[in-house]
This record gives C-alpha cells, structure tokens and sequence, in this order.
C-alpha cells in the first residue's frame, strides 16, 4: 500500500536501487546500431495518475527511442481514421511468435495476427501513410499534443540507422502488399515507420501521453475524447494479449496490466482508472523486453495491488 506522493517516490527510488546489478542480465539492442551505443546503466521510471500527480525517478526525464512503444500511438490513429473496417485487413489476436517473426504472415495470407508485432505495425504505417497527406508530420504532431511538449523530435540518428538495417521490415511489407494488403508504395510505409520508431520521448512524456488510456479515452487533462471508450477498451485489450510480445502471457500472469515495451528499453503499462506508469532501461532479454523495466512494473503493481485480474 501507498502512503501518500513521498511515500510512492520512495518506493520508485528503492525498486530502481534494487535493480542495479540487474542489468548485466540483459542486452542492449544491438540489431539497430544507433540503439547500441545507450548507456545500459540508465534507468527511470515514471507514474503519472489521471488525477493529476507525476511522480518520477532515477533518469526518467531522459529521453530515449520509444521504438516500438509508438504502434500503440500508430494503432489509436489508424483506429479514429477507418473505424471497424481496419479489422479486416488486420487481426486482435497473440502470434506466439517473435515480434519481427515473418513466417506466420504467409500462412495467414497477408492479414498479421495483430497491431503490435511488427507486420501488424507496418500495417498500420502503410493506413497512416496512404490517409494523411503527410503521416510523418501527423504522427509526431499527435505525439507532441499527447505530451503537451512541442520540443518532441525524431532522433535522426537512429531513423538512418533502422532504414539502412530494415531488410527484414522490408520483406514483411513487400509480403503483406503481395497480398494486397498494403495500398502505398513500400518506401513509404517503411519511412513512416522507422520515423515512428525512431520518436525520442522520456518516461514522464510517455506515461502523460497515455492516460487516456486509462480514462476511457479521454484525456483527464483536457478533456478532449483521443478515442473512444471502445477503442480505449480494444487497445487496452490487445496490449494485455499482445504488447509484451511472446512473453505477453507471462506478464499477464505475474503483474496484469496492458502493457508495451520497445527495443529502447521503454515499458508503458495501463492502469485503467488510476494512471500509467513508464519504466526505462535499455538491457532487453530474449524477447526483446526490458529485463528492469518488467521488473520495476511487476514490484510496483505488486506493492499498489493494480492488477486488472484481481
Ligand atoms: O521494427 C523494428 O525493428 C524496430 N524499429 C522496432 C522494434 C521494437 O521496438 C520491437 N519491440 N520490442
């Protein structure tokens, strides 16, 4: 239980202290060079309530590659812009299979098994990128009004980076466009995402920018409806299926809270009613998750009882 806003500042300080060797137990995410060069002795971590309340720690303003933590962001728009007829081109259901896993795709003719593995991400980018006149600009734009931050940037270094490391995003969209399933042009939809990937945010600007999601949709800070409670509802459902790719089930097991990682080392997970918290560390282990990241979040679900299954 938790006192008052010291007593949680305490507790985010002490599970961060309890964390420090555990670092070693993970890697940084060496598949995108730019990423390989973070510091893997950084960590923070941020709660952020829909009452009104930031509570941080350790290095949870410093900013770092939100990576896949952005589909989330990708999937809310795609969602407001064609309704229900995106579920025909795309699934809500778990892969069992590694986020950039390609093999399932041609089995399923095209249609990924849902918006948070990469295909599924991709997916989406080619929705944004085939709807706005300039997605690239929109995304970040939605990015900078959710986190009431203008000064929010695309770190160039990693988009290059993950453009010319890509081959493997590249053969999933040619796949899916080989089904019909992709209606802009390849480079593009490839640009769109790594752009998204590529969005450097902090935990503090992370956990802000979700709370919607925790408030049926409305942004307890505005007022203004991002989505609507369904939607809210939807996405909440797949990152509790999906989010913590194929360790989803284990993190729905030992902590329950919808939840998505990036290879950055960032964690985001919903706490419907109450907040959101980020967690940040860049040491991942084998399903691309960071190790004190899942950590810090199950220690700090245990301690307050947020889990959504109780
Ligand atoms: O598609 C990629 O390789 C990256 N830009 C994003 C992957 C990512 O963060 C997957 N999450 N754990």
């Amino acid at each position: 239980m938790i006192k008052d806003i010291a007593d949680l500042q305490n507790k985010l300080q002490q599970l961060l202290l309890s964390q420090k060797n555990e670092v070693n137990s993970g890697q940084v995410a060496e598949y995108i060079p730019a990423l390989a060069k973070v510091n893997p002795e950084l960590m923070g971590v941020c709660v952020a309530t829909i009452d009104g309340k930031i509570v941080g720690a350790g290095d949870y303003q410093q900013a770092f590659s939100i990576q896949s933590i952005s589909k989330v962001f990708g999937l809310v728009m795609a969602m407001n812009r064609l309704g229900d007829s995106l579920w025909q081109r795309i699934n809500m259901e778990p892969s069992g299979q590694p986020f950039n896993s390609i093999i399932q795709l041609e089995w399923e003719k095209g249609i990924p098994r849902n918006p948070v593995i990469n295909a599924g991400a991709l997916l989406i980018a080619d929705v944004l990128a085939s709807h706005y006149s300039s997605s690239k600009l929109a995304f970040r734009s939605n990015m900078r009004m959710l986190a009431g931050d203008e000064s929010i940037q695309i770190d160039q270094e990693v988009y290059q980076s993950e453009l010319s490391h890509g081959n493997r995003n590249a053969a999933l969209t040619y796949l899916m466009k080989s089904f019909g399933n992709i209606e802009a042009e390849v480079p593009d939809v490839l640009s769109h995402y790594f752009t998204q990937c590529s969005i450097a945010m902090n935990c503090q600007q992370l956990a802000q920018s979700l709370l919607f999601l925790a408030n049926k949709g409305i942004d307890p800070r505005t007022n203004k409806a991002i989505c609507s409670p369904q939607d809210s509802h939807r996405v909440n459902a797949i990152l509790s299926t999906s989010g913590m790719y194929d360790q989803s089930g284990e993190f729905a097991f030992s902590v329950g809270l919808p939840a998505k990682s990036g290879v950055g080392g960032g964690i985001v997970a919903v706490v419907p009613n109450y907040g959101v918290i980020c967690a940040w560390s860049p040491p991942l282990n084998k399903f691309g998750n960071s190790v004190v990241g899942m950590n810090i979040i199950k220690g700090l679900a245990e301690e307050l009882g947020l889990s959504i299954y109780h």
